[in-house]
């Protein structure tokens, strides 16, 4: 995992969707950061495309303002920004025309170097887009195609979009993101696996409990009403994030940690996953919508007024009880849980172990508590591996559970990289490991695609939860019933 500091060569990253959002809140800010790092050298190119007309120094100047807006200012070194900014062009292109591509064709050139070609657009027109680059003679043996979610909206619409893609790159040049998977505490997951001896015997079903995986966020629709209301939470988060997360705790050790050997096994692992149906749909998981409350402290709406649609029963929230039916996790839950509104933003993975098989200790020392791991993704990426340790002090044998603790933030003096800002630079350097193989996408998708049809035919309808609490109570429901509890930030501390 040491891909970080294998130098790269100079490159073009083309940025569909240049002047777009995700440009401006992440990609430019990415680049800028690992152009300060020395990873973008000689004379690596970023060129925005999109519809509008904008001349280069238009362009340098909304990439300022991106930089303003969405670093630190302690980062902005006023000589780094404007290196940054030279290396910035525009060429205004539309997909859906002959406009630009020729333009775009000229500028790029014929000098060998890594293309990359960023699709920060809707996934309407991926496949307009990689079509025109085919047909124009853009695409080389060294470029790379860069695409993110939603890839698709179930299998069969992610399936053709992948085919339309498949027509002009070859799998090994495509890159599909998702962003999970370029944290810090997530790439940790594999370390803390696959680089000590202590974990690995532990990590099945004789020693585990159970794992929890909670993407909880504070944040309503910010903005983005039209595409969440057709997504909801299953499609936005589940599908991609929650399933990652899953595949990476639950996955056999691969052979090495390189591309093809980490995303078969976690293929394996969507492929073992019992399925969810019309019988068992309403046992296994919980839908909701939030209602108005508050969130970090100030009143909010709930989503059907944020919407302005009285009617819609998109979910804002879902848990799920998930089993891996593999020899490795027999009889051991998964409780998925991720949502908009809630009471903090907190994304962990929880790793429940067993209890001692048996208690020697005396009543009046208390009982041991089972040891638990917790791997926190944000905010404040932490490792904390809860243990029993004997109260100090006089007063006889007392247990206690602490907290064996390694904040990112305060061990390293690094500042801690956003996960674009890796994954940016893996594309030029080929490296795939962090990213989704086509099979692996449609894997998920035959996951979630039952859940979603059995919702329907059940008529599973969202559970209302007030903004700022930990969803409806069904959902702790679905984990009490078990005779266990979620694992709540209080706790943590
Ligand atoms: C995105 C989802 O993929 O991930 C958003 O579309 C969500 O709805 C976001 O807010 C969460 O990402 P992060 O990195 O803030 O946890």
């Amino acid at each position: 995992m040491t891909s970080q500091f294998i130098p790269v060569e100079p490159f073009d990253y083309v940025v569909f969707g240049g002047t777009g959002d995700l440009a401006e809140r992440k990609l430019i800010p990415a680049l800028y950061h690992r152009a300060c790092d020395s990873q973008i050298i000689g004379g690596s190119r970023i060129v925005g495309a999109a519809r509008a007309e904008m001349s280069n120094d238009e362009f340098r100047e909304f990439a300022r303002k991106a930089l303003q807006e969405h670093i630190k200012e302690i980062d902005l070194n006023p000589d780094q920004v404007n290196a940054f900014l030279d290396r910035l062009y525009y060429v205004s292109v539309d997909a859906k025309s002959e406009k630009g591509w020729d333009a775009l064709k000229q500028l790029l050139g014929d000098e060998p170097r890594v293309r990359a070609f960023y699709l920060a657009v809707g996934p309407s027109i991926f496949g307009d887009i990689a079509a025109r680059l085919g047909e124009h003679g853009l695409i080389r043996e060294d470029s790379r195609l860069v695409i993110e979610k939603p890839i698709g909206h179930d299998l069969a619409s992610a399936h053709e979009l992948n085919m339309a893609i498949g027509r002009h790159f070859r799998e090994e040049q495509v890159f599909r993101i998702d962003h999970y998977l370029g944290k810090e505490t997530v790439q940790n997951l594999m370390a803390l696996r696959f680089a000590n001896a202590l974990y690995e015997p532990l990590w099945n079903s004789s020693h585990i409990d159970h794992v929890q995986i909670t993407v909880a966020e504070t944040l309503g629709l910010e903005g983005r009403a039209g595409y969440y209301d057709k997504s909801g939470a299953i499609r936005d988060m589940v599908q991609n994030h929650m399933m990652q997360l899953l595949c990476l705790v639950a996955m056999e050790p691969p052979a090495a940690i390189e591309a093809d050997p980490v995303r078969d096994e976690k293929l394996k692992v969507l492929r073992a996953l019992k399925r969810i149906n019309a019988s068992n749909v309403s046992d296994l998981t919980v839908r909701g919508q939030y209602s108005a409350g508050a969130s970090d402290g100030s009143a909010v709406s709930g989503y059907l007024d944020e919407l302005g649609n009285g009617n819609s029963d998109t979910e804002t929230f879902v848990a799920i009880k998930a089993e891996v039916e593999n020899w490795r996790w027999a009889g051991v839950p998964f409780y998925l849980r991720t949502g908009k509104r809630l009471a903090q933003r907190v994304s962990e993975i929880v790793i429940q172990f067993k209890p001692v098989p048996h208690n020697v200790f005396n009543s009046d020392a208390g009982r041991p508590i089972a040891n638990r791991l917790v791997l926190r993704l944000q905010p404040g990426e932490a490792v904390s591996q809860m243990i029993m340790i004997k109260d100090p002090g006089p007063g006889g044998m007392r247990l206690r559970e602490v907290a064996l603790d390694m904040s990112f933030s305060e061990h390293f003096e690094v500042r801690s990289p956003d996960a674009y800002e890796r994954l940016l630079l893996d594309v030029v350097r080929g490296y795939q490991t962090l990213f989704m193989r086509r099979d692996e996408v449609e894997a998920a998708w035959e996951w979630v695609d039952p859940i979603i049809s059995a919702w329907q035919e059940t008529e599973q309808r969202c559970k209302k939860y007030t903004s700022g609490t930990w969803g409806p109570t069904a959902a702790i429901a679905l984990i009490e019933r078990d005779g266990r509890t979620w694992h709540e930030e209080e706790q943590f501390d």
